[in-house]
């Protein structure tokens, strides 16, 4: 059995079918991409597998359950973590405050509660604090922990958002573009973070443009176009792939 198994799954907005019929299969353990131009859906995969949007059809199963329609907290119960496109730290926290909050996205309550810190006693935040320390030192930005989030440079920004997605113990993240704006010497590492997700038994979805990392890294690649996928195998195939070539093609010649 796959971890995440998304079958004939669609999301229409207005006029634009911005996901049609959809599927593909992660394994766990395995580090896999979706690529595709700008547009072709993968922002909107994502905010259907993690619960933002109800896809129209279709069925997400993961660890063997449907999730397909259920609220991002819930899904985040399950035991799926997301970063976003757009890097969302708050700001006037500390980088440290910043990963704690991942910690209550398990929670009904989510962002908000754990921005006041409402539900948590003494005890339990001292824990957290402990555990937000250790994913940092994991992903090397321990020294950064009392800095101002915002403050940080871009790809120190990545890193937090990274420990943060870590920090609800999940079985998979899924991250959206976590290579952009980040130059190659951060790139190269990012690669390396992500490596290192995956090796500490967290399955790892990917979306991502920048072609070195995703082939770098991925052991499957599926690419959609124009909401459709349209190819879906190891790294090596997908590059070889004419219809691949053709959507990447008709892209630069834009
Ligand atoms: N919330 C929304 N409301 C209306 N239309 C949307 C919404 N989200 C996405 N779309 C549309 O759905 C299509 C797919 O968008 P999506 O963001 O999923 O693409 P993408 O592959 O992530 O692109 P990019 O590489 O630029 O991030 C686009 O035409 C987009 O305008
Ligand atoms: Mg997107």
């Amino acid at each position: 059995m796959a971890l995440l198994e998304v079958s004939g799954v669609s999301k229409r907005f207005g006029g634009v079918q911005a996901v049609d019929g959809v599927g593909f299969r992660v394994e766990q353990g395995m580090v896999k991409a979706v690529i595709g131009p700008n547009g072709a859906g993968k922002t909107t995969l994502f905010n259907l597998v993690s619960g933002f949007f109800a896809p129209d059809r279709g069925e997400i199963r993961f660890a063997g359950d449907p999730i397909q329609g259920r609220r991002p907290y819930q899904v985040a119960q399950k035991g799926i973590s997301r970063t976003f496109q757009n890097i969302k730290l708050f700001s006037g926290m500390t980088a440290l405050e910043n990963v704690m909050v991942g910690r209550h996205l398990r929670s009904r309550s989510g962002f908000v509660s754990g921005m006041l810190r409402l539900p948590w006693t003494r005890r339990e935040e001292a824990e957290v604090r402990e555990k937000s320390r250790e994913l940092m030192a994991f992903l090397g930005v321990e020294q950064l922990a009392d800095a101002e989030a915002t403050s940080l440079a871009y790809g120190q920004q990545r890193a937090v958002e990274l420990a943060r997605a870590l920090c609800s113990d999940p079985r998979m993240v899924l991250l959206d573009e976590p290579a952009a704006g980040l130059n190659m010497r951060e790139t190269a590492e990012l690669a390396k973070l992500i490596l290192r997700i995956r090796d500490r038994g967290i399955t790892v979805l990917l979306v991502e443009h920048d072609m070195s990392l995703v082939m770098g890294i991925s052991d499957e690649v599926a690419v959609l176009s124009y909401g459709q996928k349209i190819a879906d195998s190891d790294p090596r195939s997908v590059q070889r792939d004419p219809q691949v070539v053709k959507v990447y093609l008709g892209e630069e010649e834009c």
